[in-house]
């Protein structure tokens, strides 16, 4: 087979798509193949996850999902296993492995570093080979084509096509947006692009596919992160500095966009997960003036220890100690209405507070954790670390009948915006004269 035999085939929807990492991104995408009729093979070194996948049992949430996993398994569209052998059959291959910070907070790619390993070995002629995790500009080029080449046979541009199509989807909406976000794909050369985009469009046949090289498929992701990061982190400066005026930045903030052309000014919250801070290292670490990025980081990394602080004062001044309190927090994860926990500044706020001595206690309606009653029953305090849905009927003076009576409410993301004559309703952007 040649390139041009390969987008025959693609084009005739009788192909079969290789997963590499059945994480978050690498599992909805192989789902998403499958429930278009398409062979899909997942590989996993995570033999629990693999055991549960396998088993039909979605091991996240994703919205929209609707027992897809049970119906792919069942049907065989869909297979996972740990043995990398079973990648030969696969025409398309999609690198979805983790890329985080190492403690030194350095860039980690030892997961891609090892899916390569695993997949040199096997691979064979001809293969697509389709970086979808997000990586350092360069990534492709730097580190993905050398490696080939260094530890096999095959030719990459005749032997194996190599291309950077990274993921845009939102932790916990993948299934939905797999079908409707524009692609921006980069292959090393033009029918590699038409390839990446033909598979692609399996999913939907009007998605709308950018066609670009490599790196500046790269630097598109990290600049659509990025400038999500940043502008999280202007909100959030705004916030602390409404606080030093005694004013309201979210209502301020809300003025300013209401009727206005020109605002789009997001409101100001913790702001974590395990994209957004990580993806600012991945495009700076090659340059000596990141400093605008690292600013944002601060910022939003500073929120969760302002917050506690701030309750820590309120605190202090009714003679209480942190350590001496029973606080309740609501929400874990990273953002709303999903499930997960990784770099969340809820888990933040939760670690801060044990370190000062607190008793806490957690209830995330996306865990299993005691329930909402239990959580805040005698309260000294209560925190709203993560906006849930299913917290946004919640109310203080409602709560406060099971809390302590003087129990102090901190609200990370201005849900509980209401008048508070006795000064027990901590709000993020919120300052003491309004
Ligand atoms: N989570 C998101 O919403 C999201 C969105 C867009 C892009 N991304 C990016 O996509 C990439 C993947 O993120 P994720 O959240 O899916 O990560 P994840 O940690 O959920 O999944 C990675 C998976 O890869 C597996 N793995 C690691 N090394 C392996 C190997 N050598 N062989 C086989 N399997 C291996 C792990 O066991 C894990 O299941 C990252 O670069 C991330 O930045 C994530």
């Amino acid at each position: 087979m040649n390139p041009a035999a390969l987008l025959d085939k693609v084009n005739r929807g009788d192909f079969c798509v290789g997963i590499v990492g059945l994480g978050r991104v690498g599992l909805p995408l192989g789902i998403a193949f499958a429930r278009k009729g398409i062979r899909v093979i997942g590989v996993d070194r995570n033999e629990e996850l693999l055991a549960l996948v396998g088993a039909g049992t979605m091991p996240f949430y994703e919205e929209d999902e609707h027992d897809s996993l049970t119906k792919v398994i069942a049907s065989g569209k869909l297979s996972v296993t740990s043995d990398y052998d079973a990648l030969r059959e696969a025409d398309i291959l999609f690198i979805t492995v983790a890329t985080s910070l190492n403690i030194e907070q350095r860039v980690d790619f030892s997961q891609l570093y090892s899916a390569l390993e695993g997949l040199c070995p096997r691979l064979r002629p001809v293969q697509l080979l389709i970086l979808r995790s997000t990586v350092s500009p360069g990534t492709l080029e730097k580190i993905v084509k050398p490696f080939i080449e260094k530890h096999t046979d095959l030719e990459v541009g005749k032997d194996i096509l190599l291309a950077s199509a990274p993921e845009r989807i939102s932790a916990g909406r993948a299934l939905i947006e797999l079908e409707t976000l524009p692609e921006i794909v980069g292959g090393l050369d033009s029918i590699t692009t038409d390839i990446v985009g033909a598979a692609l469009r399996t999913l939907n046949p009007k998605k709308l596919i950018h066609r670009t090289d490599p790196v500046s498929a790269e630097l598109a992701k990290l600049f659509t992160n990025v400038y999500r990061y940043v502008t999280f982190a202007v909100a959030n400066e705004f916030a602390l500095l409404a606080e030093h005026h005694g004013r309201n930045a979210h209502s301020i903030i809300r003025t300013i966009n209401e009727g206005y052309p020109r605002g789009n000014i997001p409101l100001p919250g913790p702001c974590g997960g395990p994209c957004l801070a990580k993806d600012g290292y991945l495009l700076v670490e090659e340059l000596s003036y990141p400093d605008f990025i690292l600013t944002a980081w601060k910022l939003n990394e500073g929120v969760p220890s302002h917050l506690v602080h701030r309750l820590k004062d309120a605190l202090s001044k009714e003679g209480k100690r942190l350590a001496d309190t029973k606080i309740g927090v609501l929400g874990k994860a990273f953002k709303a209405d999903i499930d997960d926990l990784r770099q969340s500044p809820a888990m933040r706020i939760i670690e801060l507070l044990e370190r000062e001595g607190a008793d806490v206690l957690c209830h995330d309606p996306f865990h299993d954790t005691p329930p909402l009653d239990v959580v805040i029953e005698d309260a000294d305090a209560v925190v709203l670390a993560t906006n849930h849905t299913a917290f946004r009927e919640l109310r203080p003076a409602e709560m406060r009948k099971k809390t302590k009576p003087d129990c102090i409410f901190v609200d990370c993301w201005g849900q509980w915006d209401e008048p508070d004559e006795e000064g027990r309703i901590l709000m993020f952007g919120r300052g003491d004269a309004t």
